[in-house]
């Protein structure tokens, strides 16, 4: 295994907060991700299941996960189900988990091969009142692909279409949402690597370099770590391209006198990290420049301070649209009058800054949790405000993330430069280097 992962005490209590959430007589199920084909006999890289992972650490195809705490034999209470490997398996692919090993991961005791599930179903289903099935709810989920999971949920309903059905995705959201301590060194672990290829980059940046000659530097960085790669397809905007939220061809020019905007972050373990930093590709910020990116960085840092237990995040993103009107007013990018009189509906910041500040962070990027309800503490979220001026060909983001405590944050971020001083100072020394 690349990555240390976390201890079988975390995954036990990851199960202990589900069960806890669970009414009387409920059995859940849960699935991994299904191995994704490409073309011919080629497939992509396995890719688990975020919430059977969080559940029981295991990070391989066909493992099946059954939670039942009311179940007659407490030996049926919690059950794993892994691939069952063989001498042709272990040839072509290599060592899968044996049942000691899984159990030992993830602490469970009763562990079988994937090809008891169905017989294991049939004895316990009739036992049970509710079905816990899993489905993705996330908020902005789009995915026209049937899971897995989807899948086997069809079947069980049709095997078993009078039992009633309750719904995992919430009492996931609910237990993701707020970190264990282990979970959050995870992240720690997959920031500090994104914050040595960043360092990486600042060192060896220069104009005309291709933007992809930045994303290889910084892939390799990842790799060498430990890290399986990048938590999400990774953008390296220079000039105009920053103006493209989603721009991630990376494949032009870094030319002298831009800014490049890169936001890129490595998974860990499972987990991710989420930076963005906007740099110029020559080593020094033109005044212009330098303004646009401090008035980004004292928004980012005063929406940082407003993360607290209690508040709601759509007052929060409220707030913090106050914060850039204000910025973008002192730029000359908006008129203080036209503000004043603008429908609150469709506030004219959103021309320079049109998306969200923060979102949860987790096993995913855009991880589950709890939007409509107060922030609290052990969330981990990024703050990542940003001004796009097209006309300027001008795009300025910058992303930290950040654990809410008991009375305030903890920047995660911290020992990763931001300021403009520092960031020239870094991108001089590497000239030094280089020379
Ligand atoms: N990298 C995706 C995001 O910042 O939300
Ligand atoms: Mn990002
Ligand atoms: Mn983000």
């Amino acid at each position: 295994m690349r990555y240390t992962p976390l201890s079988a005490s975390t995954y036990r209590e990851h199960r202990a907060r589900y069960r806890q959430q669970m009414e009387k007589g409920g059995l859940a199920v849960f699935h991994s991700n299904d191995i994704m084909p490409t073309s011919a006999d080629g497939s992509m890289p396995f890719h688990q299941a975020a919430d059977i992972f969080y559940l029981c650490g295991i990070d391989q195809e066909e493992t099946i996960l059954l939670l039942f705490p009311d179940a007659y034999d407490p030996k049926d209470r919690e059950i794993l189900f892994v691939r069952e490997t063989s001498p042709s398996i272990a040839i072509w692919e290599g060592a899968k988990f044996s049942q000691a090993e899984a159990g030992a991961l993830s602490g469970i005791a009763n562990v079988q091969w994937t090809s008891n599930y169905d017989a294991v179903i049939k004895r316990l289903v009739p036992q049970a009142q509710h079905l816990y099935l899993n489905s993705n709810e996330h908020l902005r989920q789009g995915n026209e692909v049937e899971t897995r999971e989807e899948r086997k949920n069809k079947e069980l309903r049709a095997l078993y279409p009078l039992h009633s059905i309750r719904r995992s995705a919430p009492i996931m959201h609910r237990s993701r949402s707020r970190k264990t301590r282990e979970e959050v060194e995870q992240i720690a672990k997959a920031i500090a690597i994104t914050g040595k290829a960043f360092q990486k980059v600042l060192h060896s940046l220069k104009p005309g370099l291709k933007e992809y000659e930045v994303e290889a530097e910084i892939t390799r960085e990842f790799i060498r770590n430990g890290s399986r790669g990048h938590a999400y397809t990774p953008i390296l905007a220079s000039g105009f391209n920053a103006c493209v939220l989603h721009y991630i061809t990376n494949d032009q020019v870094c030319n002298d006198g831009d800014v490049i905007l890169m936001d890129f972050g490595c998974e860990y373990g499972g987990y991710a990290s989420d930076l963005t930093r906007s740099v110029p590709v020559n080593g020094k910020f033109t005044p212009r420049q330098r303004d646009v990116y401090n008035a980004v960085l004292r928004v980012q840092k005063e929406a940082t301070k407003l993360l607290l237990p209690g508040v709601f995040l759509a007052d929060y993103h409220k707030q913090v649209g106050a914060l850039m009107e204000k910025e973008l007013i002192a730029l000359g990018l908006l008129d203080e009058k036209e503000v004043a009189a603008q429908d609150p509906e469709k506030p004219l910041y959103k021309k320079y800054f049109m998306h969200g500040t923060s979102h949860f962070l987790g096993l995913d990027v855009h991880d589950v949790g709890l939007w409509n309800e107060p922030i609290a503490e052990g969330m981990v979220f990024t703050v990542e405000p940003g001004i796009y001026i097209r006309e300027e060909k001008l795009g300025i983001r910058i992303e930290n993330n950040i654990l809410v405590t008991k009375d305030g944050q903890i920047d995660l971020f911290k020992d990763i430069p931001r300021e403009v001083d520092e960031i020239e100072a870094l991108m001089a020394q590497g000239k030094k280097v280089v020379a």
